[in-house]
């Protein structure tokens, strides 16, 4: 996950930071027994089931299931990226991050604070002052604006300025002009401003530095009506999102997200209080894109325009949407009158008349079908057949079972069938399930369990237990666990618990393992020394010890004893095993 940033470098960060204390600083903890309490900040609830273990350095919601490190609670609690965290503990503790050169991974932002780009940057920021100080020299331009009714402090806002006509307006470094894209150089070596008479839109990363522009002409003979800087060192155009940090900087609480097409639809929103619009930079929005958005809020309203391209690049955003939609995650399609956009729109009609739309907007499933349906009868059997096959690939994209099931529905209502286990199959409705997740009953501790609890508390007692490997052999639910765990504690011997952890993100066992390290086993005392507990856990998990355990309880059996319940569940047990 880390691409640019070594891994051991986030060990060391995790180790050092203390995750009660950047917890603490956003939500309030209680300590009670071992752990830290909160209610859970990630779901409604009135009594405290949000633990944060200072030992072991995680945070577990035994409500919601909510877990991860100091890394992941800040992306969750703080709408924060992955490389956003980390600059933010590594802030926090004081220590610079060593990039790794040259390797910008995809999934991360652009804009790393290497030396290159620092200084592109604060080229970039001059250009911005300089254009917004431009702007309150030119009548031209104020005028522009205020036709188009954007007050000044909205123009203030999102940084909105002026790039007068002329060739040779830009001074600065030269050759951070020209790699940003501001400077042209023609076939002669001469070089040119690429921005000229235009209204200029600075396009900010998630810090809210100054990383491209978008210029708009004024002079309606010119063309083209928008130009943008070309990608960059610092800008990437699919990486970025329009007014994402403005959004950020006007908000805490975010309650729905607007994806509009242009910086004048987010603009004017904002002018007319919707300060939670954004914009795609004349591409079509992609998953990574998506996925940032939702990361902020649960609800998104993508308004397009009405046109054929607005309605094509609505379904994009439908197919980029699908594979996103967990729990609690809406889309949302809002399609203006014709021949308006969000900007228009809400300058005619105002505000709460623009809401009253949103509110009527498609869901998801509704512009599917409504998609699907325009694309053919299905008052045939030739035309059901079809629809089916054409919904397939967008239905099998859907994470969300609940939400399947309800579109299952919709085809049996619109189609007017009933979906047997057969049709069930064409439309791809009954793909094995992602393994159930294990529900552990909190007092019911297998040896397998508290052996692997034991050891996220205290990784180095796999060192004081010999030789394992006959572990393997015991075919005990919970044994391959607990060896990967002995595994990643072998080839690092020292590892911390958070690191431990680490190891298993995106492992299908994950969120059990979590579940099994924030569990405190009843029967351990806060001053027990656990090594013994331990011990006493993995002799009984050998494979030996169930033959001559069962030895011993068929011995008391034949000699006319009676075996009590423990014992009795004990015997069955192996009984069971054995017979698989
Ligand atoms: P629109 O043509 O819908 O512009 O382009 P708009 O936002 O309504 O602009 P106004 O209201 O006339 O000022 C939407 C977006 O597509 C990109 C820009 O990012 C623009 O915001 N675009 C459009 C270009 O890059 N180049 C163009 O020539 C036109
Ligand atoms: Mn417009």
């Amino acid at each position: 996950m880390s691409g640019s940033i070594p891994r051991p470098f986030i060990d060391d960060l995790l180790n050092r930071v203390d995750i009660v204390e950047i917890i603490d600083a956003r939500v309030p903890l209680k300590k009670k027994g071992r752990e830290y309490w909160a209610c859970c900040p990630f779901h409604n609830e009135k009594s405290p089931s949000f633990s944060v273990s200072q030992n072991k350095q995680f945070y577990h919601c035994f409500g919601c299931q909510q877990h991860g490190n100091a890394i992941s609670f800040l992306m969750e609690y703080d709408h924060m990226d992955f490389v956003e965290s980390i600059e933010t503990l590594a802030q926090h503790i004081g220590v610079e991050i060593p990039y790794e050169k040259g390797q910008y991974s995809q999934s991360h932002q652009s804009t790393k604070s290497t030396p290159q780009s620092e200084s592109l940057m604060n080229t970039l920021k001059q250009c911005s002052d300089y254009y917004q100080n431009q702007l309150k020299h030119s009548t031209e331009a104020i005028d522009y604006l205020k036709e188009r009714g954007v007050s000044g402090q909205t123009s203030k806002t999102y940084g909105i300025g002026f790039a007068p006509a002329g060739w040779n307006n830009l001074s600065g470094d030269s050759n951070n002009l020209i790699d940003s894209g501001m400077l042209i150089k023609n076939d002669s070596g001469k070089t040119y401003d690429r921005f000229r008479h235009r209204l200029m839109f600075p396009i900010r990363d998630r810090r809210g530095r100054t990383i491209a522009f978008g210029g708009r002409l004024i002079d309606p003979e010119d063309n083209p009506k928008y130009l943008n800087s070309p990608e960059s060192p610092v800008f990437r155009k699919g990486e970025e999102i329009y007014g994402l940090f403005e959004l950020k900087q006007a908000n805490t609480q975010i309650d729905q997200i607007f994806v509009t097409e242009g910086y004048m639809d987010v603009v004017a929103l904002a002018e007319h209080g919707i300060s939670t619009a954004v914009a795609t930079l004349g591409t079509a929005i992609n998953k990574n894109q998506i996925e940032k958005l939702f990361r902020l809020s649960k609800k998104l309203v993508f308004c397009f325009d009405a046109d054929r391209a607005g309605r094509k690049a609505a379904w994009r955003a439908l197919e980029n949407s699908l594979s996103l939609l967990k729990e609690g995650r809406i889309a949302r399609f809002l399609f203006l009158p014709e021949g308006h956009d969000p900007d228009t729109f809400i300058k005619q009609f105002g505000n709460s008349v623009f809401l009253q739309h949103v509110d009527k907007a498609s869901t998801l499933s509704q512009f599917l079908f409504a998609e699907l349906l325009s694309q053919g009868e299905v008052h045939s059997p030739e035309g059901r057949a079809l629809f089916l096959d054409k919904l397939r690939p967008y239905f099998t994209q859907i994470p969300l079972q609940s939400l399947k099931d309800q579109i299952l529905r919709e085809v049996e209502k619109r189609l007017s069938i009933e979906l047997d286990a057969r049709l069930l199959q064409v439309i791809g409705g009954n793909q094995p399930q992602a393994t159930a997740k294990t529900i552990i009953p909190e007092q019911h501790w297998t040896p397998a369990r508290l052996a692997i609890n034991l050891l996220l508390q205290k990784p180095s007692l796999a060192q004081s237990t010999g030789n394992l490997e006959d572990l393997a052999e015991a075919d005990i639910p919970g044994i391959e666990l607990l060896l990967q765990i002995l595994d990643q504690i072998h080839e690092q011997p020292d590892i911390s618990t958070q690191n431990l952890l680490g190891r298993f993100e995106g492992h299908e066992s994950e969120s059990h393992l979590y579940k099994i390290a924030a569990m405190t086993p009843a029967m351990l005392n806060e001053t027990d020394d656990i090594k013994p507990m331990f011990e006493d856990a993995i002799k009984k998990l050998r494979p030996k010890y169930a033959e001559s355990r069962f030895q011993k309880l068929q011995e008391k059996l034949m000699s006319g004893h009676k075996l009590d319940e423990n014992e009795l569940h004990e015997y069955r047990q192996i009984l069971r095993r054995d017979k698989k």
